[in-house]
């Protein structure tokens, strides 16, 4: 340390500094300090550890616990100088300390090496991650499951293809929804048992000739256990993929959502209305009403599935153990998990405020021909038809009602006796669009009596 313009955390072979272009793309301070509570418990962890191994002086421990803290709380207000020289956080902090308490913050990193120190505080940090989001998506699940209590029986179509299909409930589609985010949840519940296992002592790659307790350590911050192999983890980001992974897979399900809103929200459907705290309007167009929220929300996957891509890219091909590319593993997750939790924020916020048009639900789910189906199965039922003739009259009696310009139900029976003359009047019964969703009782289908069973279910789940 006898150069001062060299690194005085690593410096001693080196007698200059490094180039300002080297200590730019060196350094990654301007994103890791998002690490720093992580930061300051794995130190804490540590320092404890030292002490009750007899690694340290206790005193020594003691005053890097309390010089810790003060760190903490001067970068929490703000009172904090990063420094670019410093590199990352771990050296900011570290040099903090040595201010505060003196001599004694150097036996910190015994027994350590910021190798493992990153790979603990990232953790943490994607650990924290998968706590907050399973919040998020529990309440905006509740969002929909207090859309679908509403409209259990409300009427509306059902599509394939964008095309009219068969009528189902309002609250079959909302509880749709409540499926694909239980199982984000879950996917997130499964990553985090996973990756709470910790690298703390791990050290630089191979371990350490100090008497270390790492169960101590693992303990003190809530991981199951230590990580078993050292050089895996140093290396290993899977922790980091997988959250992103599920994050991907979630803002996906957001996307189609979104785009169902907008479709929705729109003069040519009018199936629902946002609410003015989740729209825009236009600065030319006075009559505009705009679904922004939706049509960001399904954008945001880009930068989500995105740093997922990236952070597979930097990680592919890499050779154990720790190397400087895996410094990018952090900014575009930030970025990720930033824009996710926003989204989930703002998916519960429009969902809760979402109003349907339950009339134009209604119209809308009559049309198309949407109970073809329900006639067809009838002419099974009653006339035993085999399935496929059935099908054949069908689409004769849709051609015919086609011609006319009207809907099945406008059919008379003497028109509908033209095409087979066994039909009833009784027929009439399974054209409507509530009785078609009333019929449609198989374990998981769109009848309000299935919906509601499916709604009591969720409901005790969520509680
Ligand atoms: N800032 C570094 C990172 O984020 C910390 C680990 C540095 N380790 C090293 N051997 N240079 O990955």
């Amino acid at each position: 340390m006898s150069d001062k313009s060299s690194n005085q955390m690593w410096g001693g072979r080196f007698a200059a500094g490094p180039d300002a272009i080297m200590e730019a793309i060196n350094a990654s301070i301007g994103f890791d300090q998002r690490l720093a509570a992580q930061d300051i418990a794995g130190s804490r962890a540590h320092a404890a550890m030292l002490a009750a191994t007899g690694i340290v002086e206790p005193s020594d421990a003691d005053a890097m616990r309390e010089g810790l803290l003060t760190v903490l709380s001067e970068i929490e207000t703000g009172d904090f100088a990063f420094s670019t020289a410093l590199e990352d956080i771990h050296m900011n902090v570290e040099a903090r300390l040595r201010e505060i308490i003196g001599e004694a913050a150097g036996r910190l990193h015994t027994g350590r090496s910021r190798n493992d120190q990153v790979a603990t505080d990232f953790r943490l940090w994607v650990r924290d991650q998968c706590d907050a989001v399973d919040g998020a998506l529990k309440a905006l699940m509740q969002a929909l499951l207090a859309q679908a209590e509403a409209g259990a029986d409300w009427v509306m179509p059902g599509f394939t293809h964008l095309q009219v299909a068969q009528p189902v409930t309002w609250g079959h589609h909302m509880m749709a929804y409540v499926e694909m985010f239980a199982r984000d949840r879950a996917r997130f519940a499964d990553a985090r048992k996973r990756m709470n296992e910790s690298p703390l002592g791990a050290a630089a790659l191979a371990g350490t000739s100090f008497p270390i307790d790492r169960e101590m350590t693992a303990q003190a911050l809530g991981f199951d256990r230590p990580m078993a192999n050292s050089l895996d983890a140093v290396s290993d980001r899977d922790f980091a993929l997988e959250y992103l992974a599920a994050a991907s897979i979630s803002a996906m399900h957001l996307s189609r959502l979104s785009e169902e809103l907008v479709i929705w929200s729109s003069a040519q459907f009018r199936f629902v209305t946002l609410s003015d705290r989740f729209s825009t309007g236009s600065s030319i167009m006075p009559q505009k009403k705009n679904p922004d929220a939706a049509e960001l929300i399904r954008a945001k996957i880009g930068r989500i599935f995105g740093a997922n891509v990236a952070l597979m890219t930097v990680m592919k091909g890499l050779p154990l153990t720790y190397s400087k590319d895996m410094q990018e593993d952090k900014e575009q997750l930030f970025d990720a998990a930033d824009n996710y939790m926003l989204a989930l924020a703002a998916m519960e916020g429009m969902v809760r405020d979402l109003s349907a048009n339950v009339s134009a639900l209604e119209a809308a789910a009559g049309t198309g021909f949407s109970t073809a189906t329900d006639l067809a199965d009838w002419l099974v039922r009653v006339l035993g038809m085999p399935f496929r003739d059935a099908h054949h009259v069908t689409g004769t009696l849709v051609a015919k009602a086609e011609a006319k310009g009207c809907d099945l139900p406008d059919l008379s029976l003497a028109e509908m006796q033209e095409v087979h003359d066994a039909i009833t009047g009784d027929v009439f019964t399974v054209l409507g669009v509530h009785n078609s969703v009333a019929s449609r009782t198989s374990y998981g289908g769109t009848a309000p009596a299935q919906v509601r069973t499916q709604i009591a279910r969720w409901t005790e789940i969520l509680a």
